[in-house]
């Protein structure tokens, strides 16, 4: 068999067992959603948002890229922040990157990926300007994880940046900012970082409401 058969396959075992379980499901589903969660993660296929967290279908809301940025001027991650914390109200927002991120990784070494070299750029960024931290944490291995924290800390700051949550704080003092790592070595999530609305934000980049 097609090993792309087995996906739609077991798509449709997935539905028997829902239905199974609760027959109105996807009638309950389809009327609308109201997440709690809005997840910022990196593409990595072993960091899946909904399994590792438990949660069901309509409880996150996912936007994930290599790397897991918010980079100022990607109209798909404004929009889907825009629309979680405007319209969909979410009270969190998650950053949640992963120890041994090839994207990091990539971002560390001299190698040569294309296009992906300017989406990773802030990442040499956030190197250079945290080098001695990040150089003493050991090997290549040890500093590529210092900057997979270094970087997620730093992406928290990117939407302290946004008018979206700085409206969205002043008016309605919500979402709270989190910051996570995943471990894939053992499959456990880790709160680092917690950003309470109303948190201060540098002059420079603090907009008037
Ligand atoms: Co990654």
């Amino acid at each position: 068999m097609d090993k792309y058969k087995r996906l739609l396959l077991a798509n449709k075992a997935w539905v028997q067992g829902k239905l199974m379980a609760s027959p109105d499901f996807f009638e309950e589903l389809a009327k609308e959603q109201k997440p709690e969660f809005l997840w910022i993660g990196c593409s990595d296929s072993r960091v899946p948002a909904e399994e590792i967290t438990g949660v069901s279908p309509g409880e996150i809301f996912t936007h994930r890229n290599i790397a897991n940025l918010v980079n100022h001027t990607d109209f798909n991650l404004l929009s889907v922040l825009t629309f979680a914390v405007d319209y969909l109200k979410v009270k969190h927002v998650i950053v949640c990157g992963h120890y041994g991120c090839g994207g990091v990784k990539a971002a560390l070494s001299s190698h040569r990926y294309g296009i992906l070299d300017e989406w990773l750029r802030q990442i040499k960024d956030s190197y250079h300007a945290n080098k001695d931290i990040i150089t003493h944490a050991g090997s290549f291995d040890l500093q590529a994880d210092k900057l997979v924290e270094i970087n997620i800390h730093e992406q928290l700051k990117n939407l302290m940046k946004t008018h979206v949550i700085q409206r969205a704080w002043h008016e309605e003092r919500r979402p709270i900012l989190h910051g996570w790592v995943y471990s894939i070595n053992d499959g456990l999530l880790k709160s680092l970082y917690k950003i309470d609305p109303g948190s201060p934000i540098e002059d420079i980049y603090r907009f008037d409401f």
